[in-house]
């Protein structure tokens, strides 16, 4: 059995103590700590950017696992390497020179990672699955929190898993969108590493409690 991976969102954390959320997430089973940074444009909701992530990375005992929702993000990446990224997800559809952007990422000496939104098809990465770290599969429309999961990610999951082991990658394939104890049993099934949750999470009776369950699926 391959092993399992949280990554809590902070988007559905408590922004008036944040602090304490992250001391939490530092406490519990959590592998990452899963920042969503939206830009009004490529999603149509903004959230929070880069002198949050810095002073999050302050606290943080987990690597921060950045998700990019911003058209043309290549003039941030050396901005995000420097505010604490570990994990750097930029979208395929935010891209236009999207091999070139990975590059940028890697060089910046960070994972990289490309994000899929639900109508983007898993084969637009043949040409460049062995060069990432990390594929991010979009189960809801990304922008906003507590949406409900898209029942074909599990079979978009299982797509990327054949791809990562035909080319022999060494990617891992994270989901991010209307996690629960249910449709993260079946992602894990289907090939998933590493799973997003964000209203699961926090608005559980017991956020600790709840990760650790996410991770004994
Ligand atoms: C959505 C974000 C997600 C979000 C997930 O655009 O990318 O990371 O926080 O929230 P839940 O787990 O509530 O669907
Ligand atoms: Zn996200």
């Amino acid at each position: 059995m391959t092993e399992k991976f949280i990554a809590p969102s902070i988007l559905s954390a408590d922004f008036t103590r944040l602090g304490d959320d992250i001391r939490m997430l530092n406490r519990s089973d959590a592998d990452l700590i899963h920042c969503d940074v939206m830009d009004g444009v490529f999603v149509p909701n903004i959230s929070f950017g880069v002198p949050v992530i810095q002073q999050v990375s302050h606290i943080a005992i987990k690597p921060l696992d950045v998700h990019l929702m911003i058209v043309n993000p290549d003039p941030y990446i050396d901005v995000f390497k420097q505010a604490g990224a570990t994990f750097l997800t930029v979208h395929y559809e935010a891209c236009t020179h999207l091999h070139r952007t990975i590059q940028q990422i890697r060089k910046a000496d960070m994972k990289a990672s490309v994000c899929l939104n639900p109508h983007t098809p898993v084969h637009l990465l043949e040409e460049i699955i062995t060069d990432l770290d990390m594929v991010l599969i979009m189960s809801v429309n990304p922008g906003f929190g507590g949406q409900t999961f898209i029942e074909s990610s599990y079979a978009k999951v299982s797509r990327l898993k054949e791809l990562i082991l035909a080319r022999n990658a060494p990617a891992l394939i994270e989901v991010d969108g209307g996690v629960n104890f249910e449709t993260g049993k079946r992602l894990y099934d289907a090939g998933a590493d590493i799973l997003v949750a964000g209203s699961f999470v926090f608005q559980s009776g017991s956020p600790e409690e709840t990760i650790s369950r996410l991770k004994r699926l």
